[in-house]
């Protein structure tokens, strides 16, 4: 598949672009700084576009059969930002991607983002506006698959993790863990149309992506 990596430049965007060039998948990284291309275009992308989610896209999107949205506006930023990137940006992505014909679409949601309400005050703008990001993805038409992951590590990955439609505590997963899982869930059909919590866990990653069920209420 012809994929298009929202965030290629972000830290698990890193981790991914290494993964898929070792896939039988091909990475188009968007960067929103030319400079950026060349050490992207080291790691493994395939080939890179610039561009910048506050703005169309849908350039960035022809000839793509896939998205990984795993960009975001990060800690250092206001409100506004995390509206203009993580929900905005999100959904204009999207429009962009159905427009176009591109039929598969992961998101990098967060754990939470489907319940605001349960995490820390501070957080909860955070929250809100992944969720309304994810609940955009819902009513569409895509082949979605929405990967809450809990609290993001730098730390090397394990291999390991547990996943379920929804789990019942909160923790903690290395990025190059879920860079892993994103890419054995961009062919995962058992997953399209739901959403899974992803945390550090036991099971083997692929392992645990393929034994996912849903019961469709997360
Ligand atoms: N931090 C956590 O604990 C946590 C938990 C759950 C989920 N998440 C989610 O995980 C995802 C990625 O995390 P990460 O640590 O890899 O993030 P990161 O290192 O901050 O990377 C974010 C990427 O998004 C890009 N970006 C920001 N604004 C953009 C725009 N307007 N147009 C195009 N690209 C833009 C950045 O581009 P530049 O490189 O040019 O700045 C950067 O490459 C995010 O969606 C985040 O919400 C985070």
């Amino acid at each position: 598949m012809q994929v298009l990596i929202a965030g290629a430049n972000g830290k698990i965007g890193r981790h991914l672009l290494n993964y898929m060039a070792d896939s039988e998948h091909q990475a188009r990284a968007l960067i929103r700084d030319a400079d950026q291309a060349p050490e992207l275009l080291e790691r493994g992308a395939f080939e890179t576009v610039v561009g910048d989610l506050e703005r169309d896209c849908s350039r960035a999107l022809q000839g793509c059969d896939a998205v990984i949205f795993t960009a975001g506006s990060g800690p250092h930023t206001g409100p506004d930002k995390t509206e203009a990137v993580d929900r905005d940006g999100a959904i204009g992505l999207i429009d962009a991607a159905e427009a176009a014909g591109v039929r598969r679409f992961i998101m990098v949601s967060s754990m939470r983002a489907d319940q605001p309400e349960t995490g820390p005050e501070h957080m909860q703008h955070y929250f809100h506006a992944k969720q309304q990001a994810d609940n955009h993805l819902r009513a569409g038409t895509l082949d979605y698959t929405i990967v809450r992951p809990g609290k993001l590590t730098e730390g090397p990955g394990m291999g390991r993790i547990e996943v379920a439609e929804r789990l019942d505590h909160f923790g903690e997963i290395p990025r190059e863990d879920v860079a892993r899982a994103l890419l054995e869930t961009l062919t995962a059909e058992h997953t399209i149309r739901h959403a899974y919590d992803l945390l550090s866990g036991d099971d083997n990653i692929s392992r645990a992506i393929a034994g996912l069920s849903f019961t469709g209420d997360a």
